[in-house]
């Protein structure tokens, strides 16, 4: 019988506790949440910390995934970096006072994730920290602030690329807590890939497959500079005059750009600024472009994995496989780089990414059940 179907013989199963907050969290661990419900040696207890609360930013996308309904919602919204983390860790310790896990699993690199480990971990609570090891060396980001505390917080650090190995032996984490166990984002992406291609969503904007340049931009350090968004806003117009652009915008970048000229000089560019759209939407977005310009993280990964050029608006990446392995390059620093870009009309073939493969849920699972319920399993099995 296998370990998981003995825990599963006993009523009380430990709790592992999963936060979610925010749109990148919820593609990350719904593969995780179904893995472990399918081995059923824990009781699931997902706290959505309500970092993103807007229907597009949450339910749309926790609904394209199949994210079961969360057990706990806080509400923190948004606010400053200091005032948003704190609501979210005095939220969570009262959660975990109630609850009493035997472990949080946290992914990613976003205020929710560093606020939940730091609660669980002063109260003894161990951390399991999915995609744990990246690191782009540039201390201006946020994210990189909370990947590095996270990681020093955390008792087991789940990676996805194998240079984040090196990167916590550097820092002195001891090696026989790192499990690389591949990419859980594109464990999403295939399952999801079909129903995204056939729902070829450039349709919707009148376009033809790989015709048009996806386009998204949501980092402070590119938003948030009145002057820096200016450039940016010039180079898409310039990229506008070539070919089409269709541009979902985050909140925070709808808002940097509502109240001034440059929502208007982008339309009238015929540049297509979209609400956000849900996550099979967006693999269909993505699928269809003839590239993508982008200054997220995880857009560089799905962009590799879908064999889609992706131009990414960074001097930097803490995903340095999908330079060397996917079909990443860096813009670097000056935004008229931006205006260069062209859509291809055939996709590169990327090289595989080794254990981006579509199971790396499983072998999360593998090593939670390992770490945190076995000791059950024995007592069962005995
Ligand atoms: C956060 C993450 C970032 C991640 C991104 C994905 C941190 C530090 N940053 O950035 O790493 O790539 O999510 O989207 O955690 N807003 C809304 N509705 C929402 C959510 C946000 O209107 O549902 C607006 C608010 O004006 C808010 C702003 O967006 O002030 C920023 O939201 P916030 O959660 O602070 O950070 P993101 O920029 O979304």
């Amino acid at each position: 019988m296998s370990v998981a179907r003995l825990a599963a013989r006993r009523d009380e199963r430990p709790t592992l506790m999963h936060v979610v907050g925010a749109r990148p969290n919820f593609v990350k661990m719904a593969p995780v949440v179904e893995a472990l419900e399918r081995g059923a040696a824990f009781d699931q207890f997902v706290v959505h910390t309500g970092q993103h609360y807007d229907a597009r930013m949450s339910e749309d996308v926790l609904a394209d995934l199949d994210f079961p309904e969360p057990d706990r919602f806080l509400g923190v919204g948004s606010g400053p970096h200091g005032e948003q983390t704190a609501k979210v860790l005095a939220g969570f310790e009262q959660v975990l006072f109630e609850v009493q896990p035997r472990a949080v699993l946290v992914a990613g690199d976003v205020n929710s994730t560093l606020a939940c480990a730091l609660a669980a971990s002063k109260l003894g609570i161990p951390v399991a920290h999915l995609e744990a090891g990246l690191r782009s060396g540039d201390w201006t980001m946020p994210e990189e602030i909370n990947r590095v505390l996270t990681d020093r917080l955390s008792e087991v650090l789940l990676t996805h690329s194998p240079e984040a190995l090196d990167n916590l032996v550097s820092e002195g984490i001891d090696p026989a807590r790192v499990h690389y166990v591949g990419n859980t984002m594109i464990d999403s992406l295939r399952r999801c890939e079909k129903r995204a291609r056939a729902r070829a969503a450039f349709a919707d904007f009148e376009l033809s497959a790989h015709e048009y340049v996806l386009v998204t931009f949501h980092r402070p350090g590119n938003v948030d500079h009145p002057l820096r968004l200016d450039q940016i806003v010039i180079a898409l117009i310039a990229l506008a005059a070539h070919c089409p652009v269709v541009f979902p915008m985050h909140p925070r970048t709808r808002a940097r750009l509502h109240g001034n000229d440059s929502l208007k000089a982008l339309e009238a560019a015929g540049v297509r600024c979209i609400e956000p759209v849900g996550y099979l939407d967006f693999l269909s977005l993505q699928a269809g472009a003839g590239a993508i310009v982008t200054d997220s993280g995880g857009i560089q990964e799905e962009a590799s994995a879908l064999g889609v050029s992706c131009f990414t608006f960074r001097p930097n990446t803490e995903r340095p496989v999908t330079l060397t392995h996917g079909t990443n390059t860096l813009l670097g620093d000056d935004p008229m780089e931006i205006a260069h870009v062209r859509p291809a009309p055939w996709d590169p073939t990327p090289s595989a990414i080794p254990l981006w493969d579509g199971h790396a849920a499983e072998r999360v699972a593998d090593v939670l059940v390992d770490r945190f319920a076995r000791e059950r399993v024995e007592e069962v099995a005995l």
